[in-house]
């Protein structure tokens, strides 16, 4: 067991942008939705807040960010403090600080399959509006796992869950979910992936460092079998 987890890197390394498709498939996702300057968007488990800056600036909308790690939360607030229409909270999505039907669009990127899935996505169906959108890119199996092979993966990551695509679709409709799209479904290896370069670095303490390996081994070893999965659907 390595002193620092997977996300304790991400925060400590501050890689932004950190899921699968990176901030230029966020930025493509988002530029085939409708955001005004009046829409209200919830970036779940805005990590370090990259997506959140880019819907800020590009959209100039209602921002709500959240997340619950302190190092992540604090990292997003310096980086959105020049925009008065962002807000940054540190809270879990499990348990969200907003009222029912409070959002147009909701963004879920690489964080569900952190959490209880069932719970949060009754959260985030709560806080969001009648027809507003939920967009998630999160984590998907492609392929089976022994048991073996997926406590292997659970624990480094410290995951919750992992789904097939199918799995993630059932999991939408049970929450109420309406309009579920499947929008693309793939491999995960991606060796623009930040943290390869990162690793190359010289300075990072060897806890660290241990980590990243570990995290790349992983996804080599497993690059048929995870992959990730984007959907969309509405309340
Ligand atoms: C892989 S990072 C992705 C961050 C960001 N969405 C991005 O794409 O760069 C996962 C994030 O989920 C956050 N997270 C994990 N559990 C959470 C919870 N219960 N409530 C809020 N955020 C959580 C972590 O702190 C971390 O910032």
């Amino acid at each position: 067991m390595t002193k620092f987890s997977y996300l304790d890197v991400l925060a400590k390394l501050e890689v932004t942008g950190a899921h699968p498709g990176g901030m230029p498939l966020t930025r493509s996702l988002l530029s085939k939705e409708a955001i005004q300057p009046e829409s209200h968007v919830l970036d779940a488990g805005c990590g370090l807040g990259e997506t959140s800056v880019f819907l800020a600036k590009t959209y100039r909308c209602q921002v709500q960010a959240i997340d619950q790690h302190t190092g992540m939360v604090s990292k997003a607030r310096e980086k959105l403090k020049e925009f008065s229409h962002a807000k940054v909270h540190q809270g879990s999505l499990e348990n969200l600080p907003f009222s029912e039907n409070e959002f147009d669009f909701v963004l879920s990127e690489s964080v569900l399959t952190f959490l209880n899935t069932d719970i949060v996505l009754k959260e985030i169906y709560r806080v969001l509006k009648k027809d507003g959108c939920f967009i998630m890119n999160e984590m998907a199996l492609l392929d089976l796992l022994s048991n073996q092979e997926m406590r292997e993966v659970q624990s480094f990551y410290n995951l919750h869950s992992c789904f097939t695509a199918n799995e993630w679709i059932e999991k939408l409709k049970v929450a109420g979910f309406l309009n579920i799209e499947l929008i693309e479904a793939k491999e995960q290896l991606d060796l623009d992936d930040p943290l390869y370069d990162l690793s190359l670095s010289v300075n990072l303490e060897e806890e660290c460092l241990n980590t990243l390996d570990e995290h790349m081994k992983l996804t080599k070893r497993y690059k048929d079998q995870l992959g990730y999965v984007i959907l969309k659907c509405a309340k």
